[in-house]
């Protein structure tokens, strides 16, 4: 019931000594009861990356809010004193009441001041600030919701703190505090009710019933305005969480979500259009040598196939030169990412690979966190038998070398048939022996603790993908995230998307979707959805998103078979495409990168800052009442260069040679240049001047 302020309108006129925090969760695998979608996923790729342009604009000013938690305090910040005595004075304030606060830098790039409150410590507040916040909100929070209850010890400390800090300034402070998702916004809707002198902005990334109703296998998008949100949410005993976001929702002076498609969801589902749309980038490095991500796929790709010896020993009849990555990674929602429909059609890819009797072999690998009891013992196995071979084939080769050098220093050619004796064949004899095995090589690399229900390897037992040796198509579930620290795959998960050669996320619900872009970023093209936040926006600025390596797959207009046919299609496709054609696709995929970059994309999180100033204080602020960012419009042309179907796509050289690397790179070179005269980035449009660090005060609409 509390009414957020009407817009404003004129311009920004003011815009300095502003302090601006971000609430959020922070931390690492270890939350276990704070919701995961905010530990570990994209949120927390949001906000990690999101730091350093935030950082650069608000230098001292800005400040990352979180819940501590030690190990992650002890592994990423570093403790420092506020260098502003207005927050230390809050912080004291709170402190000298029993609550713990911790505050320091955040290692990572732009290294953000983090203030964290210690929600173990102000636990005993909990039954009086429940009791307040029904007050204001007559929202009651079960006692056996912990997420909830959190999110009230952390809403109720972070609206104490943005009190303490804000009385202790004699002028109106400018404060922006900016929440995302539900569990942070207890601390805006109380900001609101005790009238803080604060701009609130509230982002979310999902809403709650979208994601439950969309797992629940409901048609969503044809039925958005049919559903009685609140049965609904109350059937899932999620009525009180709704309530939380949706209060979040309309107190908030400017509200948004992180894509267009998000936005019509929550205009629906939450009762309130975005101010602003804020899509999500990512911190963009580039190499200074064009061919530096090709030469890293290579490098990581021989780290997944070295993996791949092991796991497949006794069953390596195909040729790994040939082999394709293909991989789906995020947090295991099974039909919510697509995994269903991805294993659908991976049926479908094996038996038309197998019926056009293909010699390219595809390897899918599911990353995907389950319960588990650690690694199998036959995944193990695996690995032990490739280092047994490695260790005998490098004990064999020293001895000959040995004997080679010996001959030679007598100026004797050594009788070949002779260098190795009985032994030597032995030792090989029995590393061979080794290689048998009775069994097919696993389709998951962990013990499941639930087995039997877990819906992958479910459907894996229905259409019978069982790494046989006929399946062109190979599956390895890896039910946990890559870590370099792994004995068995020791790359982290970027390592590994470098190596594959496809990442495929058909998800039927996805607000953004990060897992595509990181893709697209490191040059590696990707499978993606007209469902999902990321597909849509690269269809918009993409007038061929295929032939730059991103593929969308049809899921609104299409019945979940035609889709699935679709996403064959495409698999298909991109397993007919020769080397040199993978090697383009990859540099095209590569140029979209400047679109994701934060440096592009941060302006929308400005825009909003500004539209939640001129609402909260219109005598200082003002602004144009419809200046949306500058950033409409911009679309990459279609690459004239080389038809995007493989099958029209003729090589550029006559005298071209698959095997001749030398004739590829200098083919890819001429095929780059012409691409890089046609194809414009959104900087060298002078969408945003490349180079220049904006000021503040500097934005105009
Ligand atoms: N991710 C990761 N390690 C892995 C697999 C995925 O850190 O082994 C990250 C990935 O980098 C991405 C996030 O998980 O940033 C998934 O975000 P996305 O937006 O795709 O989906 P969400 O999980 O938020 O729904
Ligand atoms: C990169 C490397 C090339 C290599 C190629 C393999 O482009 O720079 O030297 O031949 O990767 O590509 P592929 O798609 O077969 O893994
Ligand atoms: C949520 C969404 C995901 C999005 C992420 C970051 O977790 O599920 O699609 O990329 O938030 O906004």
């Amino acid at each position: 019931h509390i009414p957020y302020h009407a817009p404003a309108s004129g311009k920004i006129e003011r815009y300095n000594g502003l302090l601006k925090t971000t609430l959020r969760a922070m931390g690492g695998g270890t939350l276990k009861h704070w919701d995961t979608h905010l530990a570990v996923g994209g949120i927390y790729t949001v906000i990690q990356t999101k730091a350093k342009i935030t950082a650069d604009e608000w230098g001292e000013n800005y400040f990352l809010v979180g819940p501590y938690f030690e190990h992650n305090v002890k592994t990423q910040v570093e403790a420092c004193e506020p260098p502003n005595p207005a927050v230390k004075k809050a912080m004291d304030t709170m402190k000298s009441q029993g609550c713990q606060v911790f505050f320091g830098r955040w290692l990572i790039e732009g290294s953000p001041y983090v203030l964290l409150f210690d929600i173990g410590s102000a636990a005993w507040n909990l039954d009086r600030w429940k009791g307040e916040f029904w007050d204001v909100s007559n929202i009651g929070i079960p006692f056996h919701d912990r997420e909830a209850n959190d999110a009230v010890i952390f809403g109720s400390l972070t609206a104490w703190f943005l009190k303490e800090l804000s009385c202790q300034f004699d002028d109106k402070p400018n404060i922006i505090a900016h929440f995302h998702e539900w569990q942070a916004g207890v601390g805006l809707i109380l900001s609101r009710s005790q009238k803080l002198p604060v701009a609130t902005i509230f982002t979310t990334h999902a809403t709650l019933l979208g994601r439950y109703l969309c797992a629940a296998s409901i048609d969503f998008y044809n039925n958005l305005d049919q559903f009685n949100i609140d049965k609904e949410a109350g059937e899932r005993q999620i009525y009180h969480r709704y309530c939380m976001e949706r209060a979040s929702v309309h107190c908030a002076h400017v509200f948004t979500t992180v894509s267009q498609i998000t936005a019509i969801e929550a205009e629906h589902m939450l009762k309130r259009n975005p101010d602003v749309v804020t899509p999500n980038g990512l911190n963009i490095k580039k190499f200074s040598a064009m061919h530096e991500f090709q030469n890293l796929h290579s490098m990581y790709k021989a780290r997944i196939q070295e993996f791949i010896r092991g796991h497949f020993y006794g069953h390596l009849d195909f040729s790994l030169e040939n082999t394709l990555f293909f991989f789906i990674a995020g947090r295991y929602e099974f039909s919510n990412k697509g995994a269903d429909m991805f294993l659908e059609a991976l049926s479908r890819l094996n038996f038309l690979l197998r019926v056009h009797k293909t010699d390219v072999t595809v390897v899918v690998f599911f990353i995907m966190p389950a319960k588990t009891n650690n690694f199998n013992v036959e995944t193990l196995k695996g690995q032990a038998v490739r280092k047994q071979l490695w260790d005998t084939a490098q004990s064999v080769k020293e001895k000959f070398g040995k004997k080679l050098y010996n001959a030679l220093l007598k100026g004797e050619i050594p009788d070949l048939n002779k260098i190795l004796d009985r032994d030597d064949i032995t030792i090989m004899k029995r590393a061979i022996f080794s290689t048998q095995r009775h069994c097919l090589p696993p389709v998951t690399t962990h013990n499941m603790i639930d087995d039997g229900n877990d819906p992958i390897l479910n459907t894996i037992r229905r259409i019978g993908l069982f790494n046989n040796r006929t399946d062109r198509v190979k599956v390895i579930l890896h039910p946990e995230f890559l870590s370099s620290t792994s004995p068995l795959l020791p790359l982290d998960y970027e390592e590994f998307v470098r190596g594959c050669h496809l990442g495929v996320f058909p998800s039927y619900y996805e607000p953004w979707g990060y897992t595509p872009a990181e893709c697209t970023v490191m040059g590696i093209p990707s499978v993606t959805t007209n469902l999902s936040g990321f597909g849509c926006f690269m269809q918009e600025h993409v007038a061929d998103p295929a032939a730059y390596g991103i593929y969308i797959v049809d899921r609104r207009f299409r019945s979940p078979d035609e889709s699935c046919n679709q996403l064959t299609q495409f698999l298909y496709g991109f397993c007919q495409q020769s080397r040199r054609q993978r090697i383009i696709q990859r540099n095209r995929t590569e140029r979209l990168s400047d679109l994701l970059d934060w440096r592009y994309l941060g302006r929308y999180y400005m825009h909003a800052r500004h539209l939640a100033l001129s609402r909260t204080f219109p005598d200082k602020f003002e602004m144009e009442p419809s200046a949306p960012p500058k950033t409409e419009g911009f679309r990459y042309p279609r690459p004239s260069s080389v038809p995007p179907s493989p099958s029209v796509s003729q090589h550029s050289s006559p005298h071209h040679s698959e095997d001749e690397d030398e004739d590829e790179r200098y083919d890819e070179d001429e095929e780059a240049e012409r691409d890089r005269q046609n194809i414009k980035s959104p900087f060298s449009l002078g969408v945003l001047p490349q180079g220049k660090k904006k000021q503040h005060g500097e934005y105009r609409n």
